[in-house]
């Protein structure tokens, strides 16, 4: 391998990844880059430049990537429904292809030959990380300190901290592995590794538990546009104004908590508990206005395809050619997704009130229980006769096992 010079660390200002960018310079003797993105995880990014310059960085990017973020990878995602094994939202996974192609970006500007990154060699974000950088630049190397190094164990990592001046946080080591940004928190480890046990009252964030939601339902209206949601109560938002706005109701309401054992790309199940508020009003508005403005086959063949498209978010393979082709498929769909959705928010629960589209193929005057003109009753006789032909076909099969008759059903 050619000599590393210069590397772009995903650097979040904490204690492990300071490690890692000393780590790095010390043994590649190299120069790093680090690039901190503000993905709306509500961190201060105030101090995190002096902070990878103290810690020994040659430049310290700080980049404000909320709004794409929200308009080109959750939008997208979420005008697919996506949803992994039924009830993941996607908040983590969505957010790595983002950061990979800034990390991409800002090593092709500064010349880097490598992007480092501090996920450990256990999980599915190294994999997404890298299958990324793949896909944006095939010359970039990865490094992966927490696959490489001979760091065992906490004591170790303190231990360095120590003999390289590195500030360790007096706070005691969170009991959780936590990621967040503006569509999801997410724990994972400590009291959480075992399925059984309940998470306690440290393992919520945004969300207010359900015994502490308000008593009064709050009622809310969402216009979407292609698929997409654009207003709350009639005032417009950006699409990072917006979904934080959304987080602030869902949040206040107890609403998008999950809580499961899920599949890991890299083969073992892990529990993790995952809050998405404003996700989670938004998932059930959207599919709520589908139901009036999409066609029923093109519905069925989308729902068909969203754990193939979980999955290749959940994967990784966020840029990748099959995805990219679902995608366009997907948006087609979405054309005439249009319209608002009323909703009430109320301990826990997201209902739809009722719903309105400009492109509604809801069709009172054939969908009545009162007498219409439009549809003729007794076309249904023909219509079962003959869906159900082969279901009466069915039952002479088994009765003569095989073997030939006269006897003939009706
Ligand atoms: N299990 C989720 C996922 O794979 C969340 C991962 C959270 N990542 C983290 N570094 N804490 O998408």
């Amino acid at each position: 391998m050619s000599k590393i010079d210069k590397v772009v660390l995903a650097y979040s200002g904490g204690l492990d990844t300071s490690i890692i960018l000393k780590w790095i310079k010390t043994n590649y003797d190299c120069d790093v880059v680090t690039m901190t993105a503000d993905l709306g995880q509500g961190e201060e990014m105030e101090g995190i430049e002096d902070k990878a310059l103290n810690t020994g960085a040659v430049k310290a990017y700080v980049e404000d990537l909320r709004e794409e973020f929200v308009r080109d990878y959750v939008f997208p995602a979420f005008r697919a429904g996506a949803l992994y094994e039924g009830r993941y939202l996607l908040g983590t996974a969505i957010a790595r292809p983002l950061i990979s192609k800034r990390m991409v970006e800002i090593a092709e500007m500064e010349g880097c030959q490598a992007v480092a990154h501090g996920a450990t060699g256990k999980g599915n974000d190294q994999v997404r990380f890298e299958l990324a950088t793949m896909a944006l630049n095939p010359k970039l190397t990865t490094i992966a300190p927490w696959r490489d190094w001979d760091l065992k164990s906490r004591t170790d990592l303190l231990d360095f901290a120590k003999e390289n001046q590195i500030p360790v946080p007096v706070s005691r080591k969170k009991p959780w592995s936590i990621d967040a940004n503006l569509l999801h928190t997410s724990f994972e480890g400590g009291e959480l590794e075992d399925p059984w046990n309940a998470p306690g009252p440290d393992c919520y964030r945004n969300v207010v538990p359900l015994e502490m939601a308000p008593d009064e339902p709050e009622e809310i209206t969402i216009d979407f546009e292609a698929g997409d949601p654009v207003a709350i109560n009639n005032v417009k938002h950006s699409p990072a104004a917006l979904l934080a706005k959304l987080n602030e109701l869902g949040g206040k309401h107890g609403i998008g908590r999950v809580d499961m054992v899920e599949n890991r790309f890299v083969g073992m199940k892990s529990r993790g508990v995952y809050e998405t508020p404003g996700g989670t009003i938004m998932h059930i508005a959207h599919r709520d206005l589908e139901g009036v403005a999409m066609d029923r086959e093109v519905m069925h063949l989308r729902d068909s395809l969203i754990p193939k498209y979980a999955e290749m978010i959940y994967y990784g393979y966020w840029f990748s050619p099959e995805r990219e082709a679902l995608q366009a498929m997907i948006d087609k769909t979405q054309e005439k997704v249009t319209g608002t959705v009323r909703l009430k928010l109320y301990k826990g629960n997201c209902v739809p009130l009722g719903r309105k589209s400009p492109f509604s193929m809801y069709n009172p005057e054939l969908a009545t229980f009162e007498e219409d003109y439009v549809y003729d009753q007794s076309d249904a006789a023909g219509f079962i006769k003959l869906v159900g032909l082969r279901l009466k076909g069915r039952m002479q099969q088994s009765k003569w096992g095989g073997k030939e008759s006269d006897d003939t059903c009706e």
